[in-house]
């Protein structure tokens, strides 16, 4: 992760590395621009290019369009995607600043621009011995009189959790373990004035929290339960908003140990709920909003020893429930399980998970959206979805009806941990619903978390998916 500075210029900034945002029909400033760089850009509007580079031998300038076109029906993600592409010539060109000059004047314009800009800069390249990334981008200067400095900060820090949390989700199992996973959110939960609470092996046994040490117990790796807590003073919710984030350092199956092309190599993603539930909440804590919440991220990896557990074993939950393990790799829903019935103690407004839950999820919707599903009041997911439009990181709403829960009866148990051969991410859901009193909202963003097929600020690997959009989310309800 590479940190850039975010600058807020107030003076006509000086004509070099300028990106100019101009609407469409805009008249371009005579002063600035020749009669000649006008007629070519006009030329390349007519073309239908949004991104106009203009090179005078030892700087460049810029024209980004805004407004729609085919390519994308959605203002704000046209440009962020344009946004994407001028990161490439940021790159190609070495430069290592921009001053980005919005002649729309519209504040949510710059936001994506810069979005786009920086999430598409993002590269992971520790492990790279020749790392050739060239000269790195530095600084972004905005201006636009509808900025405050707070707007400033709150750009910065959304970017800034979202490749945080790429960063880890990007790591591999191997030097990301529970432990070191819990080193690092506390590190960053310090930095942002959060209170931080681990839980570990020993304490979990005196909890009862069956669940997630029965997924621990093929690990050589102990488990650990983090809880970030936000409460501001003048906090305008009297319950708090309580998360849940899964987070599975390694997901191999355990002994019902998933075939390894594909569906195993990249399960050090498996914890990305967890990185998007405490992004979430370190821009929450940077940004000082008047809310109070609570995330718990269980975090273990689910690996195969002589101890792990086994299809056919019976767990007892936190709550006191039983569980007929059917299948070790439905691991996700037995750790958010206890983290579920531990926060429902705080007696939350809504409780919220975000979890690589399913590859069923992953199935129905692919890359483009996110399954959400629940028993919380329709407004919630009318806000998610609204939330989820502005941001680009889209919700789907699944159905949640009780005829779904008869699939997880059990034999022997409370309930098993998974449901027939169909609707696979709305029985996890229905699992999770055991495990809380309080309204329900489950989110699965199998599908999202980690591209395989790099597209505009998307480059292989971690997304960040979610913090974005529950920050939104969040703001939203205390407005
Ligand atoms: N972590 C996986 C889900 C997953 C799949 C995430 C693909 C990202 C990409 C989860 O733990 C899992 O293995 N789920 C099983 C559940 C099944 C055994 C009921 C699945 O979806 O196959
Ligand atoms: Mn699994
Ligand atoms: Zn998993």
């Amino acid at each position: 992760m590479n940190n850039i500075i975010f600058n807020l210029v107030k003076d006509t900034p000086q004509l070099v590395n300028t990106v100019f945002i101009v609407d469409r029909f805009d008249k371009l400033d005579k002063n600035i621009f020749s009669d000649r760089e006008i007629d070519y850009i006009q030329h390349r509007i007519a073309q239908n290019a949004r991104l106009i580079p203009l090179n005078y031998f030892y700087h460049w300038n810029f024209i980004v369009l805004s407004g729609t076109d085919e390519s994308c029906g959605d203002e704000l993600e046209a440009i962020r995607r344009t946004g994407a592409e001028l990161a490439e010539k940021v790159k190609t060109n070495e430069l290592d600043f921009l001053t980005i000059v919005d002649h729309t004047q519209k504040k949510e314009t710059t936001a994506a621009l810069v979005e786009g800009l920086v999430l598409a800069s993002y590269s992971f390249n520790k492990f790279k011995k020749n790392d050739n990334s060239g000269k790195l981008f530095k600084r972004i200067n905005i201006f636009n009189k509808d900025f405050t400095t707070a707007d400033i900060d709150e750009l910065e820090i959304m970017v800034q959790t979202v490749s945080f949390a790429r960063d880890l989700v990007n790591e591999p199992a191997s030097s990301l373990t529970a432990t070191k996973f819990a080193d690092e959110l506390t590190r960053m939960a310090h930095m942002s004035g959060l209170s931080v609470e681990l839980y570990r092996k020993e304490e979990l046994k005196k909890m009862n929290m069956g669940g997630i040490l029965s997924v621990n117990q093929g690990s050589e790796e102990p488990p650990v339960l983090i809880k970030l807590e936000w409460k501001h003073p003048k906090s305008k919710n009297k319950k708090p908003y309580a998360f849940v984030g899964k987070g599975v350092m390694y997901d191999s199956g355990g002994l019902s140990l998933k075939p390894t092309t594909k569906s195993m190599d990249y399960m050090k993603s498996d914890m990305a709920g967890g990185a998007a539930a405490a992004g979430l909440m370190f821009s929450i804590a940077r940004n000082k909003l008047p809310i109070h919440a609570i995330a718990l991220i269980p975090a273990t990896d689910n690996r195969i020893n002589s101890k792990a557990f086994a299809p056919g074993d019976v767990v007892t939950m936190h709550n006191g429930k039983t569980v007929e393990v059917m299948n070790t790799d439905a691991e996700g829903r037995m750790i958010l399980a206890d983290a579920l019935s531990l926060i429902d103690k705080h007696e939350p407004e809504f409780v919220l998970s975000i979890a690589t839950l399913t590859g069923s999820a992953s199935r129905a919707v692919g890359p483009y959206g996110i399954v959400a599903m629940g028993n919380a009041k329709q407004k919630y997911f009318d806000q998610l979805e609204e939330s989820g439009e502005k941001t680009y990181e889209r919700i789907v709403q699944f159905p949640f009806w009780d005829d779904y829960a008869t699939m997880l009866k059990s034999d022997i148990a409370d309930l098993k941990n998974i449901g027939g051969e169909s609707a696979g991410a709305i029985t996890a859901g229905k699992f999770l619903e055991n495990f809380t009193s309080h309204p329900f909202i489950h989110l699965d963003i199998a599908g999202v978390a980690y591209t395989h097929t790099p597209r505009d600020y998307y480059k292989f690997g971690a997304t960040g998916v979610g913090i974005r959009l529950l920050y939104d989310f969040v703001k939203s309800l205390t407005k």
